[in-house]
């Protein structure tokens, strides 16, 4: 076995011997015997003996014996935890600041005052007082629901119990981070002790905090500094500054590095002194965060997907390293997708073992002219995937890589769309891969969550002929009696998988939604479009319809990328089928909204003509806010025009079917009042 061979099964008994611990310590389901098990563990030990050099920080033999991973309760935010977008360059960041100022429709010599702070490198984390007494702590998980770590965090010096002189509700948001110094000694700690050691501080705070027995977290330095808030019962100040410093005299600790800057030019001169000041902080941090001061314009900004309009993480550059590519492997998504994986001689950058790099598509590998045997710069920037960033050996004589033009897991001929960089099997659902990961994603912990119907047991049910489709998870119940005569499966397992599944048969919309694998639609973005539309039904009848995608792009949170992709997926005869056949066996419940009902709820709205105080993007958003749909088009499905000056064939279309039609005045009134 070659060193990559090993490098390449190392890491990937990591993941199986984790994946196998936490099924067996956190679910009680075990999907291996025990003396399968131990076959994996000891092949693990044998090939770090052989190869001492690759023991990874993540390996299981560091991590046998220790505390089982953690199964936390669930708890819903009362407000979205969400994330910033990233920038690299200074022009991205003078985007931003033009951007915000044509949302505003301020002219382009105005500035908007924003605030900069570093960006910590830790774990967000959510602090809720009700009556100035701590009352839960919850991590930030998928954005919508966290992990309730409120014993964990009781033991966290830095975070009061009790506040004097708090609003009555009270959400303070930041990172629970440890310091470098304290991550050193954690990790000598644990290694004397033959205890886990921890890549980075950011994985130490993690993995500190979300435990099940809150004695272990006291026992870890953990630390905490504020960068926001969520639900409040009462304003904290005009302005984020103020009001970060309103947090700081509750006795919370924030950032000393955070400012308030006038312009584009302050902001700059902020990230470099803090950059200068990396080195010497006692924590981690991987960038700048710029967030508009007025409170009253981050409202009028709001938030597009899952990152607001008024933040920006301004991000340090990324760290290389040099290896060498010593294969290229193809993977198949579950979107049919060829995506070529560079192994890599195994490199450290900036404290964690690279060993496989993403190459993209097929362009990506032409444009580096790739070959097997290449020398390489690879960078890797905070949690994004490592990628090669040059060749250094281009000019040497070594045979080209050819990219596949069939797919390596049926045989389907592989094809880029004409425009599309992304080459994807055709096979579809008689891809095995392809079947394989919609299945594993549509029954996986953020989608349905069938317990006990593991990867192992999904393949195996393939292989049976069991499973060709999705809705076929909810006949597997014809198989019971044939699933009983075979090997590893026992009355009582059979019954758990079965009743696991029948649990399923009404399961919460937006995670079914998530759960049929749309490329782009993540949790977040369904529940927006299930917000929107309700059921996957209205949502698939505007896919199709016509002009359904430019209304689609205009949902709160959804944007082009998103709109197209659901009408590709829509279009597309197999899939609809496959929906069609899921639904004849489950009953998805319609999306229940936690935001307030207005008497606009569902209506379509459309602006034309000019608009004097906002753009037209903060009209629409401010529509997204009633619940409404803004629309393009006027059609008799219309229920509401907004006219500004220069209105001309729209106006007229509405005027002739009779359709209400106010001015920008009297639209801003009906926003404030609803
Ligand atoms: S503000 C609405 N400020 O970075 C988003 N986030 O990439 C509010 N983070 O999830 C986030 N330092 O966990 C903000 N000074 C800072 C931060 C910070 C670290 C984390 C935060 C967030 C992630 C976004």
């Amino acid at each position: 076995m070659s060193e990559a061979e090993a490098a390449n099964r190392l890491m990937r008994l990591a993941k199986e011997i984790a994946r196998h611990d936490k099924l067996y310590h956190d679910r009680d389901a075990p999907e291996i015997s025990d003396a399968d098990y131990d076959a994996l563990v000891r092949e693990n030990r044998t090939l770090e003996e052989r190869f001492p050099q690759l023991v990874r920080t993540d390996s299981p033999s560091k991590r046998l014996g220790a505390a089982p991973a953690t199964a936390l309760a669930k708890v819903a935010h009362a407000r979205p935890m969400l994330s910033l977008d990233n920038a690299f360059a200074a022009d991205e960041v003078e985007e931003f600041v033009a951007r915000i100022k044509r949302f505003l429709a301020l002219p382009a010599h105005a500035f908007v005052a924003m605030t900069a702070e570093p960006k910590i490198d830790g774990l967000s984390c959510s602090l809720r007082y009700e009556r100035g007494e701590l009352v839960l702590a919850a991590t930030r998980g998928d954005g919508a629901v966290g992990e309730d770590v409120t014993a964990n965090v009781r033991t966290i010096g830095d975070i009061p119990q009790q506040i004097a002189n708090a609003p009555v509700v009270l959400e303070v948001r930041g990172e629970v981070y440890m310091s470098k110094a304290d991550f050193e000694g954690l990790n000598e700690r644990q290694e004397a002790g033959g205890g886990k050691i921890f890549a980075n501080p950011r994985n130490a705070a993690a993995g500190s905090l979300r435990q099940k027995d809150a004695s272990i977290t006291a026992a870890r330095p953990l630390r905490f500094l504020a960068h926001g808030w969520g639900e409040l019962s009462e304003p904290l100040a005009d302005a984020q500054y103020e009001a970060m410093k309103q947090i700081e005299g509750f006795g919370i600790p924030v950032a000393e590095l955070l400012v308030r800057c006038d312009d584009v030019a302050a902001m700059l001169a902020h990230y470099r002194a803090i950059e200068k000041a990396r080195a010497d902080l006692s924590f981690d941090i991987d960038g700048v965060v710029y967030k508009v001061d007025r409170l009253d314009l981050q409202e009028r900004l709001g938030f597009v997907a899952r990152a607001p309009r008024w933040g920006l993480a301004h991000k340090f550059p990324a760290e290389k390293a040099e290896t060498t590519l010593e294969a290229i492997d193809i993977q198949v998504g579950r979107t049919g997708k060829l995506t070529p994986v560079g192994r890599l001689q195994p490199v450290g950058v900036g404290g964690v073992i690279v060993a496989n790099v993403t190459l993209h598509n097929r362009d990506e590998i032409e444009r580096l002219g790739l070959r097997i045997g290449d020398r390489v710069r690879i960078q890797r920037a905070g949690d994004v995937i490592p990628q090669v960033v040059e060749n250094l050996t281009r000019d040497e004589m070594r045979p080209a890589y050819r990219f596949p033009t069939r797919c390596p897991e049926c045989g389907s001929e592989a094809v880029a769309e004409e425009g599309e960089v992304d080459v994807r099997c055709t096979g579809g659902l008689i891809c095995p891969a392809q079947r394989f990961e919609r299945l594993r994603h549509l029954v996986s912990r953020g989608a349905l969550d069938i317990e006990g119907l593991g990867e192992k047991s999904i393949l195996e049910f393939i292989e049976l002929g069991w499973l060709n489709s999705p809705a076929d998870i909810f006949r597997l119940r014809n198989h019971r009696a044939e699933l009983l005569g075979r090997e590893g499966w026992k009355e009582k397992s059979v019954d758990n998988l079965l009743a696991a599944i029948e649990a399923k048969r009404e399961p919460d919309g937006p995670r079914f939604l998530f759960g049929l694998g749309v490329r782009h639609v993540g949790i977040v973005t369904a529940r927006d479009l299930l917000k929107c539309f309700g059921t996957i039904e209205e949502l698939r009848r505007t896919a199709l319809s016509e002009g359904g995608e430019a209304e689609l792009s205009s949902v709160q949170g959804v944007g082009p990328v998103v709109a197209e992709a659901l009408v590709d997926f829509f279009h597309e005869a197999h899939n609809r089928e496959a929906l069609d056949d899921l639904l004849s066996e489950v009953l998805p419940q319609p999306f229940m909204s936690a935001a307030k009902q207005t008497e606009w709820s569902g209506k379509t709205i459309v602006f034309t003509g000019s608009l004097e105080t906002m753009s037209r993007d903060e009209a629409k958003a401010q529509a997204e806010r009633l619940g409404a749909r803004a629309a393009g088009s006027v059609s008799a499905k219309t229920d509401l025009v907004v006219a500004g000056p220069g209105a001309g064939s729209k106006l007229k279309k509405a005027e002739e079917l009779g359709i209400r039609v106010v001015s920008e005045a009297e639209w801003t009134r009906i926003v404030a009042e609803a």
